[in-house]
């Protein structure tokens, strides 16, 4: 062992997490916000500080004007900033958000442009500067499975698949690869690793947590900052193809309550520390250059504006000696701070806020703070240190980079390999009674919707933020699992057959089925069950098709977290939980598909990182909870060498989520629950086929005088929703046009002007998308919105509606009435 990690494993042991702990009794706000440094570990950035590199810190600094420091403290989006305007507003940072694409390029681009792009925006920054010496940015992106955002990058398993591995070591491998590859296209600080412990699974980034368990957390989180950033003591990282790792989301992202993404994470503060902290003492142990603070709040209390954790606990206590970045105008949810204008952030310990569009306004206040004190210099200058010091470990300051736009660098066979092992060690094998492995001199159809589909195997945070809008082209380095299957069969003697309905002519000798989660990443991935497919059982009908033509079935479940899948665990004779691998599908293939007389060629090694439910609505089921009952405990995976039996199981799905739909107001002729049609409208309704013939509308009458139809229910928060740039799509025909003015809104706001939206060409069905942060320039409060559709028309108008809900899609979504 070595003996870093052996002191590791020494310290990190005493305040292991406890089963008592694992409970999650609320804890009264007053007592609980507040942090009790003393309680907590130190942990100690181990060869961030040395006296030279603070030597030449304090000289630096003391060139630097107070615009300069500010500037430091400030980061932009590639979306909304210029490399020009580095010249006027000299910031230290910039980021290419989920859906920011390189400077003149589409989202979804090769190496090329994001190259470009790095170097524009430096080559600015860059410039002489008197006899100052200039300072370089630093450049973040999301690379949280790979350098995701680039066409051609190895897409690596997200990280519930990897903590199914129980595999630190390649981990590692992992982090230096996708530190490899970022390097090579520009950016020099990949926003990762995610030590989220996610304890309730409706949360829609629960793949993005490692594990239930703090313990393989921790286990992880040192290994990957040491992939991402090489040892603490490395000298040149970025020549080296290292870049800055961000642990993320300081604290607690992992515990909101009812799983709500950026919600309040109500524990007890040993709670907190044992199940929440556990990963930052490695992480900061192995040097993390970067922490990022979390959306959520602790007990009430926003992460962002909390100087007892990020000051007291995070620095002071812990002794970590990075800087902490903030997340996308998350200072924007700290009481009081319009997204511009922000001391409190700064005060409360953020270094960095992370201000993608509202960069110029937070510089210039934050200038003002500076200079009256409200933000005291000497807090300016520590946050300025820090950036600065990582910047210098980072090997910024040495224009070297000899990985940057190097060839045979991104999908690199060597990382591709790196990838499918990954793959290979993370499938979770559920049941199987006899039909596995698959024979490679079998006759294998291979259905299902996510048999030939690299954006369903990718996940969110690829390519796009969200992850939709993918098709297998945009993988060219990339394998579908179908493709895997093929390959493997066609050394074997066999075929495979790709048949995403299931349909065949001749009988296959089994067929593999592939289905699961579509893309999401946070926000839209919150669900409100459990429960697979509620409502509409479209994979259980395929699996139960097959099985009534005598044709054994093997499912291969995609998915970001466990779900309620009984029916189709009894509709399958093998049931592998294969999560989100990534681009390489073959790894599946290399586990499932024995030889050509049956014999395995790679055995089964994943084991549950996340407890499987036995209903739908065992949202919180952590191991050492009271009560825990889970279908497939914590740790449960069978194997070739493994096997074991599952009995029939019940079908009955325990529970009934409609009443949690925040995002979908009208779709298939109704208002699903809970929303309704306000009944006191004077707007006539009346239903009507659909775009598409079986899908119902409504037509919806407006008559002479004003009138207005409101889709509403009890009051929903749709604030995040609204920084995370998303759109009410409504998808309507125009049957009538309106002969005056038409206002769009939400609640009781005044909403948009959207005359020009309801005259014109009638007849033709059309979705239209509005950005949500619409309605909240025009003072409409979205922390408490009683109708999320409230269509307001002067004088007679008559439209048919189809389909009203949230989407992400800001590029084509307009602000209407806007000059
Ligand atoms: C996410 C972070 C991410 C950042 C930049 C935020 O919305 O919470 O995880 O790093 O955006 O894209
Ligand atoms: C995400 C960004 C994304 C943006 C969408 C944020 O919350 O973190 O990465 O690009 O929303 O506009």
């Amino acid at each position: 062992m070595r003996p870093g990690l052996k002191l590791l494993l020494s310290t990190t042991m005493i305040w292991a997490a406890s089963p008592a702990f694992a409970q999650h009794a609320p804890t009264a706000l007053s007592e609980a916000s507040t942090a009790h440094p003393g309680k907590w570990p130190a942990a100690g950035s181990q060869g961030l500080v040395d006296p030279a590199t603070e030597k030449f810190v304090t000289a630096l600094m003391a060139q630097m004007t107070l615009e300069e420091k500010v500037g430091q403290m400030i980061q932009a989006d590639i979306g909304a900033m210029k490399p020009e305007e580095l010249r006027q507003y000299p910031l230290g940072s910039i980021l290419a958000g989920g859906s920011s694409p390189p400077l003149g390029a589409p989202d979804r681009s090769p190496a090329a442009p994001w190259v470009a792009t790095a170097q524009a925006f430096r080559k600015v920054a860059m410039e002489p500067r008197g006899k100052h010496q200039p300072i370089p940015l630093i450049f973040g992106i999301d690379a949280v499975h790979g350098n995701n955002n680039v066409i051609g990058a190895t897409i690596f398993p997200h990280n519930i698949g990897l903590g199914a591995m129980h595999d630190p070591a390649l981990i590692r491998r992992i982090g230096r690869a996708t530190a490899r590859e970022t390097a090579a296209t520009g950016p020099d600080w990949a926003f990762g690793p995610t030590l989220a412990v996610p304890q309730d699974d409706r949360w829609g980034r629960s793949y993005e947590g490692y594990s239930e368990d703090p313990a393989v957390v921790r286990s992880y989180a040192g290994e990957m900052i040491r992939g991402l950033q090489g040892e603490p003591g490395t000298k040149g990282r970025i020549q080296q193809g290292y870049v800055a790792a961000s642990a993320k989301h300081f604290l607690g992202d992992g515990g909101t309550f009812e799983g709500v993404d950026q919600g309040d994470t109500r524990v007890s503060e040993d709670a907190l520390i044992a199940i929440h902290a556990q990963g930052y003492v490695p992480a900061i142990q192995a040097g993390a250059l970067t922490v990022m603070a979390s959306y959520s709040s602790w007990n009430g209390a926003k992460m962002h504006g909390s100087k007892s954790l990020l000051t007291d606990v995070l620095k002071d206590r812990m002794g970590f000696q990075g800087f902490v970045v903030g997340d996308w105008n998350g200072h924007g949810q700290v009481p009081g701070c319009p997204r511009t204008d922000c001391a409190a952030t700064f005060n409360a310990g953020l270094d960095m806020a992370m201000a993608p569009d509202s960069w110029k306004g937070l510089f210039e206040s934050t200038v003002r703070h500076a200079r009256d004190g409200t933000i005291p210099m000497a807090r300016i200058d520590d946050a300025v240190r820090r950036i600065l010091r990582v910047k210098a470990k980072l090997g910024l300051f040495d224009p070297a980079r000899p990985i940057e736009g190097k060839a045979g660098v991104l999908g690199s066979a060597e990382h591709r390999a790196i990838a499918r092992e990954a793959v290979a060690k993370s499938l979770v094998l559920l049941k199987n009674q006899g039909v596995l492995p698959v024979k490679a001199s079998a006759n294998i159809l291979v259905a299902g919707p996510g048999a030939d589909s690299m954006a369903q195997q990718t996940g969110g945070w690829t390519l796009s933020w969200q992850g939709d809008g993918n098709d297998n082209s945009m993988f060219p380095n990339g394998q579908t699992i179908f493709s895997g299957i093929a390959e493997a069969v066609k050394a074997g003697g066999g075929t495979a057959t790709l048949s995403p309905d299931g349909s065949f002519s001749a009988r296959p000798d089994v067929a593999i089925v592939v289905f699961g989660e579509q893309p999401y990443a946070e926000m839209r991935g919150d669900i409100p069950t459990l429960e697979f497919q509620p409502g509409d059982k479209q994979a259980l009908a395929l699996l139960r098709k097959l099985k009534a033509a005598g044709v054994p079935t093997v499912s291969v479940f995609l998915s970001g977290r466990p779900l309620w899948v009984n029916p189709e665990i009894n509709a399958s004779d093998a049931f592998v939980a294969a999560w989100l691998p990534g681009s390489e599908g073959g790894g599946v293939a290399d586990v499932i598909i024995g030889d050509r007389a049956g014999k395995p060629r790679r055995d089964f090694h994943g084991t549950l990182s996340f407890s499987w439910p036995r209903n739908a609505g065992q949202f919180t089921l952590n191991r050492g909870q009271p009560g825990y009952d889970p279908l497939f405990a914590l740790g449960y995976g069978l194997s070739y060498a493994r096997p074991g039996k599952v009995e029939a199981l019940s079908e009955v799905a325990g529970f009934d989520a409609s009443a949690r739909n925040t995002s979908v107001y009208f779709t298939k002729g109704v208002t699903p629950a809970p929303f309704a049609f306000a009944a006191d409208s004077k707007v006539t309704r009346a239903p009507i086929d659909g775009p598409q013939t079986q899908e119902g509308a409504q037509q919806l009458s407006w008559p002479e005088g004003p009138a207005t139809l409101r889709i509403g229910g009890k009051p929903i928060s749709l604030a995040r929703e609204a920084n995370g740039d998303l759109s009410l799509a409504l998808t309507y025909r125009l049957d009538r046009a309106a002969a005056g003015p038409v206002t769009l809104a939400m609640g009781e706001g005044k909403g948009v002007d959207a005359t020009s939206l309801f005259t014109g060409e009638t007849g033709k069905w059309r979705t239209v998308k509005i950005l949500l942060k619409c309605y909240q320039a025009n003072g409409t409060d979205m922390n408490a919105v009683s109708a999320p559709v409230v269509i307001g028309a002067s004088g007679p108008l008559a439209l048919s509606l189809s389909d009203a809900r949230i989407v992400s899609d800001p590029a084509n979504s307009i602000c209407p009435g806007a000059k």
